[in-house]
Formats: C-alpha cells, sequence, structure tokens
C-alpha cells in the first residue's frame, strides 16, 4: 500500500513518454540530443497531455552501449548536458504537472567505473567483490556455459589474476556482484541522491539481473526458444532471474515509500511468463510497474493481444497496475513490426492500447507512427547488434525525432550530420500533423486526453499546469482514488477485439474486411480514422472505435 495515500500514484491511467534523448533534439549542433533539447521542446509533451517522462540513460557513460555502460551513477553525460540542465528540465516539467523518470542500471556498470578499475587491479582490491570473478573451468576456459547478448561466452578473462569477470552483455559491461552488501549500500546512495534532486522514479535496466547463482551452474538449454525465454539456445535461469532480486525491490521500495508523492520504479522485466513478470510487483511491496514484454512481442491479432490482456490482469496481484507500450529503443518500432507501415493498423494499436487499464507508454515517435529506418551498415551505431545477431539491429527505432520536414527535420541545426539518418521526416513529422485533425498526432492526444478524463487523475489536479487549450476530452477526470479501472472482454466474431472498460465500449476490427458488431453501442468517444469507422454497427478493415453504451448497451 502507497504511505502516501491513493493521490500519489499518478501513473494510474497516466501516460509515460519515453524520450530516447540522443535522438529527441539537439541544441548545441553536435549531432546528439541532449537535455537541453528536452527542456525546449517540453511544451510539446505537456500538449500531447503525458503525465511522466521516462529519459533513456543520462548518466556518465564511454558509451559502448549509449549509456547503459555507467561510468558514474551520479553524473550526468557531458554530450547530453550537466546537472543543472536536468534540474532546470525536471523543473520546467514540474511546471506543466509531469514528472521525469531516469534510467537506472543496476546489472552491471561500465568497465571504465572506478569500481572496475580498482577491482581489476587484483585480487585484494576494495572493490573486487563489487563483481562477479571466478576461476577458469576445471579443464581451462570460462568458468561455465552462460552467454552474453551477442551470442558469445559471458565470461572475460583477466591476464593479471587468471580469473575471469562476468558481463552478460558487452565486456565492458561488468556485472555487479549483488552478493556484496556493499552494493547493496552504494545503489541505496544513487536512490536517495536522484530522489531527493526530484527524480520522479526509475526505470530499471535488466530487472530481471542482479542476483546470479552462487555456484555458478550451467544455464539449462531452452524448451522454448523465442527472445523471452531463451538466450542463445539457454533459459538464462542462473545467469539472471534469482529469487534473490526480489530483495531488492522490496527495499528500494520502501526507499521510493519514503518520499512525497512516492517515487516510481518501474521494471524493464524481460520474462516470458506473465506469472514471473507479476512476481515482480511482490505484494504490492515490490516494483509498482513492470514492463510487459509477452504482450509487445505477440502477434497484432485479436486473440493474441486480447489473451494476454487478459492472463495479464488474471496474474498481477489485485490493485496492482499493469503497463501496455508497444515499442522501445530495443526493438523495431510497432508501426512497423506490427502495422508493416500500414498506418490503419498504426492507428488501431493506438487506441486499443491507449484504452487498457493502469498505464501507457509511449516511446518517442509512436504518436506520429513513426517507423522502423533502414540503417545502411556503414552508419549503425549500436555495437550489440552490429555483428548481425540480434534480430535486424536497435539502430532502426533509435533515428531523430522527426520534427517537420525540413532538411535537418527540426531535430538539429541544418547542415549539421544527426548521429543517425533520419527517416522519412517529409512524409512524416509533427509539424505536418499537428494541425491535422485528422493526424496519427491528434488522434494519439485525444486518447491520451481520454484516458486521463475516464480513468486518470482528477482535472482540477492539473488547473495551474499552464497548459492553455489543450483540448483535453470529456469532463470526467472525477479521481479515482487510485484504483484500475475495470476491464471486461466482450465476445465477438473472429479478428474482433472488444471490451468494456469502466463505462467505455472499445472495439478493434483485427482484419481486413468489415465487421458487423452485434450490439448497439451508444455514442462514439473516439475511432482510429474518423467517424467513418463505424457505419451502421458495421465496423471498417483495422480500425477501432471507442464509445459511450448507454445503461442498457452490452455490458
Ligand atoms: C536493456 C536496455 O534497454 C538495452 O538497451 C541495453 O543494451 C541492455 N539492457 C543492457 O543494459
Ligand atoms: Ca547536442
Amino acid at each position: 500500500m502507497d504511505a502516501n495515500g491513493s493521490n500519489s500514484r499518478w501513473w494510474h491511467g497516466g501516460t509515460l513518454y519515453q524520450v530516447y534523448v540522443r535522438s529527441w533534439r539537439d541544441t548545441n549542433g553536435d549531432g546528439y540530443g541532449d537535455l537541453a533539447g528536452v527542456t525546449a521542446n517540453i511544451d510539446y509533451l505537456s500538449w500531447l497531455g503525458v503525465d511522466g517522462i521516462w529519459l533513456s540513460p543520462t548518466m556518465p557513460s564511454p558509451d559502448d552501449d549509449w549509456g547503459y555502460d555507467v561510468s558514474d551513477y551520479f553524473g550526468v553525460h557531458p554530450e547530453l548536458g550537466t546537472l543543472d540542465d536536468l534540474d532546470r528540465l525536471i523543473a520546467e516539467a514540474a511546471k506543466r504537472d509531469m514528472k521525469v523518470l531516469l534510467d537506472l542500471v543496476p546489472n552491471h556498470s561500465s568497465t571504465a567505473h572506478p569500481w572496475f578499475v580498482d577491482a581489476i587491479s587484483g585480487p585484494d582490491s576494495a572493490h573486487r567483490s563489487y563483481y562477479v570473478w571466478a576461476d577458469p573451468a576445471p579443464g581451462g576456459g570460462p568458468p561455465n556455459n552462460w552467454l552474453d547478448t551477442t551470442g558469445h561466452s559471458a565470461w572475460a578473462f583477466d591476464e593479471a589474476s587468471g580469473q575471469y569477470y562476468l558481463h552478460n552483455f558487452l565486456a565492458s559491461q561488468a556485472d555487479l556482484n549483488w552478493w556484496e552488501p556493499a552494493v547493496h549500500e552504494a545503489f541505496r546512495e544513487i536512490l536517495r541522491f536522484w530522489f531527493d534532486r526530484g527524480v520522479a522514479g526509475f526505470r530499471i535496466d535488466v530487472a530481471h539481473g542482479l542476483y546470479k547463482d552462487t555456484e555458478l551452474r550451467d544455464d539449462p538449454p531452452s524448451a522454448v526458444t523465442d527472445r523471452l525465454h531463451s538466450r542463445f539456445g539457454l533459459e538464462p535461469v542462473y545467469s539472471a532471474n534469482r529469487p534473490e532480486s526480489h530483495s531488492v525491490f522490496r527495499d528500494w521500495r520502501e526507499i521510493a515509500e519514503s518520499y512525497s508523492p512516492a517515487r516510481l520504479l518501474l521494471g524493464e522485466t524481460w520474462v516470458g511468463d506473465l506469472g514471473r513478470m507479476a512476481a515482480f510487483h511482490g505484494q504490492g511491496d515490490e516494483l509498482q510497474l513492470t514492463f510487459n514484454f509477452p504482450f509487445i512481442f505477440a502477434d497484432f491479432t485479436a486473440p493474441a493481444l486480447s489473451r494476454i490482456v487478459a492472463e495479464t490482469l488474471a496474474a498481477l496481484p489485485t490493485g496492482e497496475c499493469p503497463v501496455w507500450t508497444a515499442s522501445n529503443h530495443d526493438i523495431s518500432r510497432f508501426p512497423s513490426r506490427w502495422g508493416g507501415g500500414d498506418e490503419r493498423k498504426a492507428r488501431l494499436a493506438l487506441l486499443m492500447l491507449a484504452m487498457l487499464p493502469g498505464t501507457f507508454v509511449l516511446y518517442y515517435g509512436d504518436e506520429i507512427a513513426m517507423t522502423d529506418v533502414d540503417v545502411p551498415p556503414d552508419l549503425r551505431r549500436d555495437q550489440m547488434t552490429s555483428s548481425g545477431l540480434g534480430s535486424g539491429g536497435r539502430d532502426r527505432a533509435r533515428t531523430p525525432m522527426q520534427w517537420d520536414a525540413s532538411p535537418s527535420a527540426g531535430f538539429t541545426a541544418e547542415g549539421v550530420i544527426p548521429w543517425l539518418p533520419y527517416g522519412d521526416n517529409a512524409a512524416r513529422s509533427v509539424a505536418a500533423q499537428r494541425g491535422d485533425p485528422a493526424s496519427v498526432l491528434r488522434l494519439c492526444r485525444d486518447l491520451i486526453a481520454l484516458r486521463r478524463a475516464e480513468f486518470g487523475r482528477a482535472e482540477s489536479g492539473r488547473a495551474e499546469s499552464g497548459r492553455a487549450g489543450s483540448g483535453r476530452a470529456g469532463s470526467g477526470g472525477a479521481e479515482r482514488g487510485g484504483r484500475i479501472a475495470q476491464y471486461r472482454e466482450l465476445p465477438g466474431p473472429p479478428g474482433l477485439w472488444a471490451y468494456r472498460v469502466d463505462g467505455l465500449l472499445v472495439a478493434g476490427n483485427f482484419t481486413g474486411e468489415p465487421i458487423t458488431l452485434d450490439a448497439t453501442a451508444g455514442p462514439v468517444v473516439a475511432s482510429s480514422a474518423g467517424d467513418g469507422v463505424l457505419d451502421r454497427g458495421v465496423l471498417a478493415p483495422w480500425a477501432g472505435v471507442v464509445t459511450r453504451p448507454g445503461p442498457s448497451g452490452p455490458r
């Protein structure tokens, strides 16, 4: 239970927006987005109506993994700005009633971190035990069969000491040893440092990692071979996913709850099993939010998505809040992955996700249906996927935000070469869509406003936010006491996903043919492509609609 009362659970019914800082807006002409760029365009996020901004890694880093290799947990990467810039961003966000979350990387640090530099200086060094060291296997070679994310051994040999250190990701990302109490103490200090500065919470990288098996047993072969259950054919049951990690989150939750409002812990829970995902909520005393990867990787069909929603809601402990997202910086963007570039499907996806109970998370560009960009090999910047492993590379989903149709996409100054190439900003941009009521962007904004009004925070909580003319939908907006909206799936013909969510009815046609809805649905509150999508009870192909049934409507 939230010690600060239900009002502080601002993410219930809310919307978060992931800013991949390097790709959002460059203010100093070096081709990389920066914190000042987030502040410069913050009114856009306020206009869009989001409640919180999750910033991809902001801490100093050699950038072998673009910030996920942290070399100082208390600083700001000089390329992105300064601590002052971050403070300013938090303050400007607060003025607009938006919160700022940082990305915290507790599973590993950069090998450039002073802890590791000391650790590798010798077995007796003060920080040796901060990392996972092991002797070679009896016949020589790595201590066990664990693999890193590139498919190679997860162990790197240190000639000087004759021992190996563990890296579940790149060799320059050394796994921290969570059996070491000093590591716990160090992270408590890191949490407090940022919470004290007004950071509203963290997205926790590799939340399923942290503790490793004490006996370093071999990972067994994986029965299921998709990327959620298997790492190159092995099931990571000893190299990750240890039960002891739950104690870390209980500890952090106590710290989070000691602030007002309570700070938010949102886990990157990369697991294939919804029961295991739900377990990260503990008894309501661990992570408040968990990313739902089985949903992200589901097929874009009515039965696949609705089944995972039902299973998720059944798996979560009572009162816990589900998270719905479709894209992030590690995977293909959903307008490509689910939509194949067909904008009708992207609109349908946005409508179906935005109307689900809980927290809705957008990745930058989702709101204009940005698609993957085919980045030529010589322009790729992601080491982890550059070898061809890792299903298509991650750079495709990290290209600059498409603000306008100009040669620099409104991302940087004219003539500056961006760190990754632009997508088709002539065809798809914020500037082109913002003034067009029929655009994806306007649909997305209307949906965010609708979810706020129906199952989000009280409208009055935003009165002083200076969002003149934001055109939020409806006047519902009553404080829901932090409760989660009620969801119930409705029966329908094949290809239709229909559900009740509080007082609304949501129906999505996941086929290329019109579907006749078998019940009167009430007035249309939102639709994925204008009023024409529902004509005399017939729902257009690849279209979604939200209606408000009267008391006699489908229940
Ligand atoms: C998950 C992050 O999202 C990804 O970008 C990163 O490479 C790994 N964790 C390692 O930190
Ligand atoms: Ca810059």
